[in-house]
């Protein structure tokens, strides 16, 4: 049978989107294991720690009581009500329970938010190096990521560095706080500016705090809560990191109109809702005391100390990332091409690690560790850099 080229073919707003770098890291480090090594691994994004047990009883409750019917698209009642509280009191960002829909990981907000947002030929800024996928959800719109240099931004200022890389083309700024991979943190003062450039140029923001409870210095701002940017931000959060849900698949996202009616739009006619289980398991998150969230953020904060004192001691320069659970050297010294550096230190101390241009040309020269990891394997690992490097 033959096959028509004009029939096999992927629809063209597929044309720029691409999977991840990071599989090729996982097949080396399972070729390497099939081989009998041991391989000390800092490539992985997702907590090491087990969701809690009050969320994972709720789950089984929720079972048990036959909660398993189509719940409302945009979320149970009861869940959106809860996450509001939290906006409110947590977030200082004015939300009531209309304004918050209930999602498949922060993932399907980021979707949905550039779906709703951005036209064929759209400009979005996107602070880098940034997180992989964003290039691909703007490219799914077919629209284009303008990649402004975090460094930059914070050495010439954010006004005058956003106006470099804007033009009459920009719609909507990608801003993440805490950073993948770089671990920044952005300031109130850098909230500021970036909410008054989004307000004078009349741009969307959408905001993604992932990492909102991995916070070591300084404090988390949400964006939202600023004078003026309830109405033109869209903002994505999960329970992926902050509760080691990342296999639940549940997150959420706040945001006013005509946003939340584009959200609700490409949630119904993508998975029309999450699991209704899942939902009443995600409520305990919320509702019931848990010293989860601080015993967490203390034990990160333990295990990046140790990660960066090791880094810098070993000769790979570290700025200390205030948040998430990610440390991004300078490994020029190893080699200015990161993927060979990866692989260098892969061979030579079986230290898997992702490339820094995984993560946009401005994280070339870097590779990003993380300390989602037992602190047996952060000791194992600098031991093997130490006496291998
Ligand atoms: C910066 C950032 N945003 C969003 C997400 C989405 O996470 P999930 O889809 O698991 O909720 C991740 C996950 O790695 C992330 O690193």
């Amino acid at each position: 049978m033959s096959t028509s080229p004009t029939v096999f073919r992927l629809a063209e707003r597929l044309d720029g989107v691409g999977f991840s770098d990071i599989v090729n890291v996982r097949n080396r480090i399972m070729e390497l294991r099939a081989g009998g090594a041991t391989v000390h691994q800092f490539e992985g994004g997702e907590p090491n720690v087990f969701t809690p047990d009050h969320i994972k009883e709720a789950m089984t409750r929720a079972l048990s009581e036959n909660k398993t019917r189509y719940a409302p698209s945009s979320g149970i009642a009861e869940l959106r009500a809860a996450i509001a509280d939290k906006l409110r009191e947590k977030n200082l960002i004015p939300a009531s329970q209309e304004d918050v829909i209930i999602l498949n990981g922060g993932m399907q907000g980021l979707f949905g938010a550039f779906q709703l947002t951005i036209n064929p030929n759209d400009e979005v800024l996107v602070f880098s190096p940034y997180w992989t996928p964003i290039k691909d959800l703007i490219s799914h719109c077919q629209g284009r990521t303008v990649l402004v240099p975090t460094n930059e931004a914070r050495r010439d200022g954010f006004a005058a560095t956003l106006t470099r890389y804007s033009t009459a083309q920009t719609r909507a700024i990608y801003y993440n706080t805490p950073t993948n991979p770089s671990g920044v943190v952005f300031t109130r003062a850098e909230a500021e500016e970036v909410s008054r450039f989004a307000q004078e140029r009349d741009l969307v923001v959408v905001a993604d705090e992932a990492y909102e409870d991995l916070v070591y210095d300084g404090e988390h701002v949400s964006i939202a809560s600023l004078d003026g940017m309830m109405e033109r931000t869209i903002t994505s959060y999960t329970l992926s990191k902050s509760y080691a849900m990342t296999g639940w698949r549940l997150g959420y996202a706040v945001a006013t109109e005509p946003w939340m009616t584009g959200m609700r739009k490409t949630l119904l006619y993508s998975t029309n809702g999450v699991s209704t289980p899942t939902q009443w398991a995600a409520l305990a998150a919320f509702t019931t005391p848990s010293d989860f969230l601080e015993k967490n953020r203390v034990a990160y904060l333990e295990r990046r100390n140790l990660l960066l004192a090791g880094l810098n001691e070993v000769g790979l320069p570290c700025e200390s990332p205030a948040g998430a659970f990610y440390a991004f050297p300078d490994v020029t010294r190893i080699h200015a091409d990161s993927r060979k550096a990866a692989d260098i230190l892969l061979d030579r101390a079986q230290v898997a690690t992702v490339p820094g241009i995984v993560f946009g040309e401005h994280g070339e020269g870097h590779l990003r560790f993380s300390f989602s990891t037992s602190l047996e394997t952060i000791e194992a690992g600098l031991d093997s850099l130490r006496r291998n490097l």
